[in-house]
């Protein structure tokens, strides 16, 4: 197996904030209630004339400054692209002037980014490409019914970027679990037809999904990768709800610190959220050397998708 290590990772958010005040202007809601069945605060809303390739765009090229590596395979994430072709990693790719790479999009909801990662390591290890970008691009607010107080609190706009490389394999990617549920696909449905072109979900079972499955891929993490509760790990989870990361912390035994969570400043930014995230803790210098990161994405599909990280 060919090492391969996170050396850049990249984010981008529209500049305008919506408050949980601003919020309270528009639909029948509170901050108070907002805060304490979600944890956010605040989120980024993209412009009018902003897409999500844009956004995707930009957190690549925050990600492209920090290494001198240039991929010769781009995988973009997104969920809510501003048309099919051409598509966002075509797009992205223009726009970063990279030339002779194999680009294509991948969509598994929530859990994109993590099953990029997931895609482009598996790539490395059969194709021999030795450097990847893995982009994710989300224009939610495009999707969100602002006079639907359930939903229109949850989201915010948001591009992320992780660069890979064989070059240097320091915070390397030791395995990764995928899966999907099918039977749920109703459970969360988006930019379909007519009365399904919206964001809708049944918020409860997929919160009970979340849990369950958090808890199910951190267990299998562990085992994978030999660790027990006395090491040091961190999970970097999708932001969907705090009380989702509250939960599995309890059913869990685990500390609530050990969860990486900016949901209060962005929301529920889709297949970027985890990107956003793990970026702001990496800056924030959260991690030790072997340290284990978990990287836990789930949502729509229902699909789930994680990863383990040695730092
Ligand atoms: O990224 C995709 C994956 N998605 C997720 O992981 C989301 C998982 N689900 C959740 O995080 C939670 O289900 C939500 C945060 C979406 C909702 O929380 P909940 O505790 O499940 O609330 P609920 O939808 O069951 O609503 C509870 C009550 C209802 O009133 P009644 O029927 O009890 O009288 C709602 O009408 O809260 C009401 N409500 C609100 N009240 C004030 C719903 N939205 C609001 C609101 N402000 N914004």
């Amino acid at each position: 197996m060919k090492k391969v290590g996170i050396v850049a990772a990249g984010s981008y958010v529209p500049a305008r904030k919506l408050t949980n005040a601003d919020l309270e202007k528009i639909v029948d809601t509170t901050d108070e209630w907002i805060t304490t069945r979600t944890g956010i605060k605040e989120r980024r809303i993209a412009g009018k004339d902003e897409h999500a390739s844009d956004l995707a765009f930009k957190a690549a090229q925050d990600c492209l400054t920090q290494t001198t590596y240039r991929p010769e395979l781009l995988i973009s994430t997104t969920s809510t692209a501003e048309k099919s072709c051409p598509y966002q990693a075509s797009i992205v790719a223009h726009r970063l002037g990279l030339t002779n790479l194999a680009a294509f999009d991948l969509n598994a909801a929530c859990s994109g980014l993590v099953y990029s990662l997931a895609v482009g390591w598996s790539l490395m290890q059969t194709q021999g490409y030795e450097n990847v970008l893995i982009t994710a691009g989300e224009k939610l607010s495009r999707y969100v019914d602002y006079t639907d107080r359930a939903s229109c609190i949850l989201f915010g706009d948001a591009g992320a970027a992780l660069f890979l490389s064989t070059h240097q394999p320091e915070h390397e990617i030791l395995t990764v679990e995928l899966g999907s549920d099918p039977a749920g696909s109703e459970l969360v449905i988006m930019g379909g037809l007519d009365e399904e072109f919206y964001f809708q979900q049944d918020g409860r079972n997929v919160f009970k999904f979340a849990v369950e499955k958090m808890g199910e891929l951190i267990e299998r993490l562990k085992v994978k990768t030999g660790i027990t509760d006395q090491d040091r790990y961190f999970i970097i989870p999708h932001q969907a709800d705090q009380r989702i990361f509250e939960a599995v912390a309890k059913n869990k035994g685990i500390p609530a610190e050990r969860f990486i969570s900016n949901i209060a400043s962005f929301g529920n930014t889709s297949s970027a959220s985890i990107g956003l995230a793990f970026k702001e803790a990496w800056e924030q210098r959260r991690f030790r050397k072997g340290d284990i990161l978990m990287l836990i994405g789930f949502g729509g599909g229902l699909s789930w998708a994680a990863a383990a990280i040695r730092w």
